[in-house]
């Protein structure tokens, strides 16, 4: 194996999809590189109707995730996700460090407990327009504009803070509301040979009117183990 195979491998981006990782080595370093990723089934669903999600995606989509985890600075998700799920947020199913584990909470609801807030030694972050804030856990507090603190305001405090590589793990309304206000550089859109049929839809983004205004990102495929479809879409 050469050098920079043993290299590759140790990092953790040695894999079917390799070439998608290449944006992310290779983000400029003076401003912040944004990758979403959302894993679901062929109808476009991340859950079903009662709320399971676990797990849609196969392992070779589950290597991936934690390899995005394992490239980036900080993995981003809602509220919603943490209490939907209770992730860890952490890599573990390859080589690599795990990254900073950042909430977005507006209101405070999260309280100090879940699985995110393991003490690991990874940095912990609140993103919130409140200030309740568990011990351990650095406040970022951000205004709430309409309901809403803007994504790019979130990217850039994260920025400030030395967090440039993000990934916005999920779930759909916080990757939605991100790709909506133009901060997602890459989506990596997992789709899993699997058909739920109805439950919870992945992304909703504003609607457009106009079909000559949808997304259409230059896209490159990737077909992982198992019939797992990788979609790298390249949005700004
Ligand atoms: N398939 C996958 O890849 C994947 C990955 C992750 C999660 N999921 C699934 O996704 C579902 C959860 O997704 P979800 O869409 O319901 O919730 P979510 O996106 O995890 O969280 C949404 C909440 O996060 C907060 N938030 C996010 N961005 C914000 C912003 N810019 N400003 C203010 N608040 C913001 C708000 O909290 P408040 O509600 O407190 O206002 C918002 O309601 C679960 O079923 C989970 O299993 C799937």
């Amino acid at each position: 194996m050469t050098e920079g195979k043993a290299r590759e491998r140790k990092s953790g981006t040695e894999s079917a999809a390799a070439d998608a990782f290449q944006p992310i080595l290779e983000a400029p370093a003076e401003r912040p590189f944004v990758v979403a990723q959302l894993g679901q089934s062929l109808d476009g669903r991340i859950a079903t109707v009662t709320g399971e999600s676990r797990y849609i995606n196969g392992p070779a989509a589950l290597d991936h995730l934690h390899r995005l985890r394992a490239a980036v600075d900080a993995v981003v998700v809602g509220a919603g996700t943490i209490v939907a799920d209770d992730p860890q947020l952490t890599v573990r199913r390859i080589e690599g460090r795990s990254p900073a584990r950042v909430a977005i909470d507006p209101t405070g609801r999260l309280g100090s407990g879940g699985a995110w807030l393991a003490r690991d030694g990874a940095p912990l972050l609140l993103v919130s327009a409140g200030e309740a804030c568990p011990q351990g856990v650095e406040l970022v507090r951000l205004p709430l504009h309409e309901g809403l603190m803007r994504p790019a305001d979130i990217v850039a405090a994260l920025f400030a803070r030395g967090y440039r590589k993000l990934l916005i793990e999920g779930g759909a309304r916080t990757i939605s509301s991100f790709i909506d206000a133009g901060c997602v550089n890459r989506l990596h859109l997992l789709m899993a040979p699997v058909i739920i049929g109805s439950g919870k839809t992945g992304l909703e983004l504003a609607p457009q009117g106009d079909l000559s205004r949808a997304l259409r990102p230059p896209t490159s495929v990737h077909l992982l183990a198992g019939g797992e479809v990788l979609f790298d879409c390249a949005l700004v």
